[in-house]
């Protein structure tokens, strides 16, 4: 068979196999509408509501009717005056010497590691990291790439030992090989933390860079929503701060904190940012005003770790595995990849959407619905969707 025609012979075959997403018809809220019915949000990461917020939207309005919707490629067509302001008030907020804006969390890490670390450099990284710093890696084409067990220590210190050894032999320019420690700050299926301080300890033993991938730690920890690093308070300590602007922030984008001279080197060196658009004028004007939300007002971060205690508390009561979440981020543990979605399939017939987690977002063996409040959740709110889980669990025998 001609090998275009096998091509589209082999597309046929794994379609087969696809799921389809739900089409949501209304707002990021509490609530979404779904075929046309009203269903309790239980699992978007918009952590405190902002992706409905009057002001994000009123922002983001007032900016288009000013300056349009489009922007250009910031070295090639001039850097918007809001692109600069949004980087400021993050850094400000962030507690950081400077910052870079790139178009989503994914963009930010890929450049965060690509940028600078080449071929012979050494990268140690945690073995349940996003699939973004994964792909980062693999992007720098770096060979040595050393794997630590998820948050264990012992295994960290062996893999920076052996990166020690590694470092004796110089690059073919004569260079000490650079080596970066990378971890999640939360880890997003299982919404447990990263043992930062411990790692920064590490990091200073062996004289290497660190970076960590903040994505579900921005508006969720920290004095405010400004972080893990400041709820470990390591400000200063980690060299790199990756975070998304399409979770917490509710929008879209990533970025990097950190020294100014990193931040000024990203901005001259990184592909993602050389040779790819940046964010539109409403994207950016509602971004600075939900970084102006959050830098005036701890109300929302309070309201959705209120939600969070309460949901996991009811769950726990019910009879429910949550695993070693330390977050928001609250997933009841199933195990069965068809049992998970027949669970998440029954709840939304009581109107509850939550959607199932299977492999390969988590090793065979270990679905389970994630579940994910937020600050716009009320108290009735969740006693529906913990009355619809405690329902549906005893029909399917989990508690
Ligand atoms: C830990 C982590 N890093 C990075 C990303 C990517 O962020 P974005 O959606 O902004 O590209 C995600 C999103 O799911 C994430 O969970």
């Amino acid at each position: 068979m001609p090998q275009v025609d096998d091509f589209y012979k082999k597309l046929e075959k794994a379609s087969a196999s696809y799921k389809s997403a739900r089409i949501i018809e209304s707002g990021e809220g509490a609530y979404l509408t779904i075929d046309g019915n009203e269903v309790l949000n239980l699992c978007s990461s918009h952590y405190l509501g902002l992706a409905v917020n009057p002001r994000l939207v009123k922002a983001a309005a007032d900016a288009s009717q000013k300056y349009g919707i489009g922007t250009g490629y910031r070295t090639l067509a001039g850097n918007h005056k809001l692109h600069l302001e949004l980087e400021d008030s993050l850094a400000t907020f962030k507690n950081a010497e400077a910052s870079i804006v790139l178009t989503g969390g994914y963009m930010a890490n890929c450049a965060a590691i690509q940028t600078i670390v080449g071929k012979e450099d050494i990268v140690i990284s945690d073995e349940l990291n996003h699939a973004s710093i994964i792909d980062a890696i693999r992007l720098s084409q770096v060979k040595n790439k050393l794997i630590y067990e998820h948050k264990n220590l012992s295994s960290l210190e062996e893999k920076l030992k052996e990166a020690d050894n590694l470092r004796k032999t110089p690059n073919s320019d004569g260079e000490k090989p650079l080596i970066l420690v990378v971890t999640d700050g939360v880890f997003s299926m299982d919404g447990d933390l990263a043992p930062l301080p411990q790692i920064v300890q590490l990091a200073k033993k062996y004289d290497v860079l660190t970076m960590v991938d903040d994505a579900h730690g921005e508006g969720v920890l920290g004095e405010g929503g400004r972080g893990v690093v400041d709820h470990f308070k390591l400000h200063g300590q980690i060299d790199i701060e990756v975070g998304t602007l399409s979770k917490a922030f509710s929008v879209i984008g990533g970025f990097i904190t950190g020294k100014k001279l990193l931040i000024d080197y990203y901005k001259q060196k990184a592909r993602q940012y050389l040779f790819s658009n940046a964010l539109t004028i409403s994207d950016t004007a509602a971004l600075i005003e939900a970084v102006r939300i959050l830098s005036e007002s701890d109300e929302l971060v309070k309201k959705l770790w209120e939600n969070a205690k309460y949901l996991k508390v009811e769950f726990k009561n019910a009879g429910f595995d949550t695993g070693h979440s330390e977050t928001p981020i609250t997933p009841v543990m199933i195990g069965d990849e068809d049992k998970a979605r027949e669970f998440s399939r029954m709840l939304f017939e009581e109107g509850v959407f939550a959607t199932p987690i299977v492999f390969p977002m988590v090793a065979k063996g270990k679905a389970r619905v994630r579940v994910i409040p937020s600050a716009s959740h009320s108290r009735q709110d969740l006693n529906k969707g913990i009355s619809a889980f405690v329902k549906i669990g005893k029909q399917l025998k989990l508690i």
